[in-house]
């Protein structure tokens, strides 16, 4: 049995990993680690603070481990809120102050240059190498609110090529489609080619 630890304590998105590996392929999440700690994010870039928090995992609990890192990249706010996505409008602040922020902002941008991109990056530490993996999704920023489902700025996201935001879609669709799914389906076809490779 291959075991690695996600650096994260967000159950679903463990189950959502875990539904994509073969029996093989066990993983855990912090919670089940026993870390309880806030992992530092102090790095300006997806990628820094993906490797920040599965360097954290590696040095302090010793195991294999991969953690994630996502932005919104608004290019009518010169690529904000991007890194600081989760605290863009000020720290501790809702996902709901979040979203209000940025359509405040862009209230007098015209739809044709509300583009944007959710971008995740996850770094993997494996057997003492690093590996990193992207998965982006290109949209639109919406002139208001549409949809009840997902979490973050979802209900102000039209993924390019839809007609429907992410709070519109359900989970399944949302993760065929998604930054996040894009790149954890990386780090799956990764894994599963090299634990074949090494079990010969
Ligand atoms: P994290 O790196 O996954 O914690 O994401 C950072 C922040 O980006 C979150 O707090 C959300 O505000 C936003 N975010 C990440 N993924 C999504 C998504 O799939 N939909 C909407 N917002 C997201």
């Amino acid at each position: 049995m291959n075991s690695f630890v996600f650096a994260t304590h967000n159950k679903h998105k463990v189950a959502e990993v875990q539904a994509m590996l073969p029996d093989y392929v066990q993983i855990r999440s912090l919670t089940e680690i026993g870390c309880k700690e806030e992992i530092p994010e102090t790095s300006d870039t997806l990628q820094g603070n993906a490797l920040q928090k599965a360097q954290y995992v590696f040095e302090h609990y010793h195991c294999d481990c991969f953690a994630d890192d996502t932005g919104l990249q608004i290019d009518a706010l010169q690529g904000r809120p991007g890194v600081y996505s989760a605290r863009y409008a000020g720290e501790g602040c809702s996902f709901e102050d979040n979203v209000r922020k940025v359509l405040e902002e862009m209230k007098d941008v015209p739809m044709a240059q509300r583009a944007a991109r959710f971008c995740t990056v996850v770094a993997l530490l494996w057997e003492g190498n690093t590996y990193f993996f992207e998965g982006k999704v290109e949209g639109l920023i919406t002139l208001e609110r549409h949809g009840m489902e997902g979490f973050g700025y979802d209900p102000i996201f039209l993924p390019k090529g839809y007609s429907q935001t992410f709070a519109e879609m359900d989970a399944a669709e949302k993760n065929r489609i998604s930054h996040r799914g894009r790149a954890i389906h990386a780090l799956v076809g990764f894994l599963e080619k090299n634990l074949l490779l090494h079990s010969m």
